[in-house]
């Protein structure tokens, strides 16, 4: 094991109050396609005309279209060793917040069940005129008449309050502060890992390519997800 692979697991074990960040490069080896990069989603679609409330508004088919899509695609695909690492982590000794921002559910199906969804869910859909949310089933419209929307957090769009103070306060509690497969570029969430630093946790990133958050975190483990976190979290690190 890499030596500061073996540090970050030994403090990782010691911790009782861990806060996990994840985005979508935890689910890349899944084949669920990332954002930003090569074959990001943002090179082939512009965001601006799938992921608004105003291309909502001006052809909701279309973007319903889109998240139909994204839908059958994620559909045919499984959660990978890091998400059922993170899962197992749950049923350690102490509390673990795993924080999101992916919306393809993957976590929850991996068996993660303390799940903050930053940017809501693909599987979902909400009332345009009553807020409601249910399951997404196939049905465009509410049986109130209004369209439904995707549970999904656009650009221009504020996260759900009660959710982003959960992932807040989790960060200013946290021991150790576990940031996978993000960018951080896109805030609210790029500011996790510093509120938890602040607080004094150890931050530990894991990615394929550094990102603006390596400079500050106190460990960078550079690789796949599914390779790193399985031996990261392994349940009985090196002494
Ligand atoms: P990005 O696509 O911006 O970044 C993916 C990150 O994962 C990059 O830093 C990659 O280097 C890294 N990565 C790719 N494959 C990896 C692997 N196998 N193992 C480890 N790391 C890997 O995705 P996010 O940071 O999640 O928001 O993007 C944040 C938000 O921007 C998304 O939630 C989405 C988007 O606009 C909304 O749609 C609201």
């Amino acid at each position: 094991m890499r030596p500061e692979l073996a540090e970050a697991a030994r403090i990782l074990g010691r911790a009782r109050r861990v806060v996990v960040l994840t985005g979508a490069g935890v689910s890349a080896e899944s084949g669920v396609p990332t954002f930003r990069g090569e074959q990001g989603l943002w090179k082939t679609y512009r965001p601006e005309q799938l992921a608004t409330p105003q291309a909502f508004s001006g052809n909701p088919e279309l973007v319903w279209e889109w998240y139909q899509h994204r839908q059958s695609v994620v559909s045919s695909c499984a959660p990978n060793p890091a998400h059922h690492a993170l899962a197992e982590l749950e049923g350690r000794p102490g509390s673990i917040t795993l924080i999101t921002q992916n919306v393809d559910g993957l976590h929850r199906r991996a068996g993660s069940e303390n799940v903050l969804e930053l940017h809501g869910n693909i599987f979902r859909a909400r009332c345009t005129r009553e807020g409601g949310v249910r399951q997404f089933e196939g049905k465009l419209k509410c049986e109130c008449g209004a369209w439904l929307r995707p549970h999904i957090v656009w650009f221009g769009e504020q996260l759900d309050p009660v959710i982003l103070e959960g992932a807040f306060s989790a960060a200013r509690r946290a021991e150790v502060f576990l940031a996978v497969g993000t960018s951080s570029l896109v805030a609210p969430a790029n500011l996790l890992a510093g509120m938890a630093a602040q607080a004094g946790a150890t931050v530990i990133e894991v990615n394929l390519a550094p990102t603006p958050l390596t400079v500050e975190a106190d460990f960078f483990l550079q690789g796949p997800a599914g390779e790193v976190l399985p031996r990261l979290l392994a349940k009985d690190p090196p002494p």
